[in-house]
């Protein structure tokens, strides 16, 4: 198989400009329980999927507080604390959960500030690099959400804030309050409805960092362009799925989730993979 590059393959991105991560990073969300919910059905290979990240090149590291919940804050500061120099967690805050596969969200101001402080102590940081608002909770004042935003930055508990599933205005109303530097939406090779947020990122000089990149696993199996494109590589179709989002935008940083190693190994080696334009547009047309 010829894509077993690391994620130094991928080139690096700076986080607000100040805080460069490789653009190919890890999503921890899949090394919970069923329905992100507890605790893995394997500890110890959750474990080796996070050592292993670190020792492909991986230093970008994403999950939430609402993942497990706490579950994978929790392996993340079992598998690798104290952390290597460079390693960025992004976390994230907003949801509660009441059971597997239950989210709703909760921008309360309070409920925001006690889970930046659990998460704080869970990752055993005093701040934390990138701290994510999960949802923007439409049933709560979008400034109260954002003033609180602001007072974690001002208290020197979080260094730089992203977004999720957020429009342009939803982008520009918070940046009147701190700076965004991502925004984490859902977005892959069969899912582009978010194409005006990622271009709006891209003028802005804003991460974008795309969930289910593998469109929950559903391009693992590939068709069509994508198989034969794959073929053409030695690589597999979750590889090249990586690599079009990897080439589609200077701002796109990846998060693919895995609870296994071999997947993992798999993934990152979509970094090495160079698309040729034609490529590209066919991988579009499909
Ligand atoms: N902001 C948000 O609202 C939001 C929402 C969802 C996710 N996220 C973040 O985005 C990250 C990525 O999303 P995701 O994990 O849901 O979706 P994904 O990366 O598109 O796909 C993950 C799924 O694909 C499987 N998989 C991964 N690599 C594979 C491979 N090489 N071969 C076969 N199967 C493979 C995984 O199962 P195995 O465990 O069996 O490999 C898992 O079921 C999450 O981990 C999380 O950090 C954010």
């Amino acid at each position: 198989m010829a894509g077993t590059a690391t994620a130094e393959a991928s080139g690096v991105f700076e986080l607000g400009g100040d805080l460069p991560v490789r653009r190919l990073g890890f999503g921890a969300m899949r090394i919970t329980g069923a329905g992100v919910w507890g605790p893995p059905a394997d500890h110890d290979e959750a474990i080796r999927v996070l050592r292993r990240a670190v020792e492909l090149g991986v230093n970008l590291i994403d999950t939430a507080e609402s993942y497990g919940p706490h579950v994978s804050e929790d392996l993340i500061a079992e598998a690798l604390y104290p952390y290597p120099d460079g390693l960025v967690i992004a976390t994230k805050g907003g949801f509660d959960r009441s059971g597997p596969g239950d989210w709703t969200p909760n921008g309360r101001p309070a409920r925001l500030r006690e889970e930046l402080e659990g998460s704080l102590r869970r990752l055993r940081q005093e701040r934390i690099d990138l701290w994510q608002l999960h949802r923007i909770d439409p049933q709560v004042p979008e400034a109260d959400q954002f003033r609180e935003i602001q007072a974690f930055i001002r208290e020197g508990k979080v260094r730089h804030v992203g977004l999720s599933e957020a429009d342009p205005q939803q982008i520009e109303r918070a940046r009147r309050f701190f700076p965004v530097v991502s925004v984490q939406n859902r977005y892959n090779l069969a899912d582009r409805a978010w194409e005006p947020a990622l271009e709006h990122c891209e003028r802005e000089g804003i991460a974008f960092i795309p969930w289910f990149p593998l469109a929950e696993s559903k391009l693992v199996s590939g068709r069509g362009a994508l198989a034969e494109i794959a073929r053409r590589h030695d690589a597999t179709p979750a590889q090249v799925a990586l690599a079009w989002l990897l080439r589609r935008s200077p701002v796109m940083l990846p998060i693919p989730g895995t609870s296994k190693v071999e997947h993992l190994e798999e993934n990152v080696g979509g970094a090495g993979i160079e698309l040729t334009l034609e490529e590209m547009r066919q991988l579009e047309e499909m």
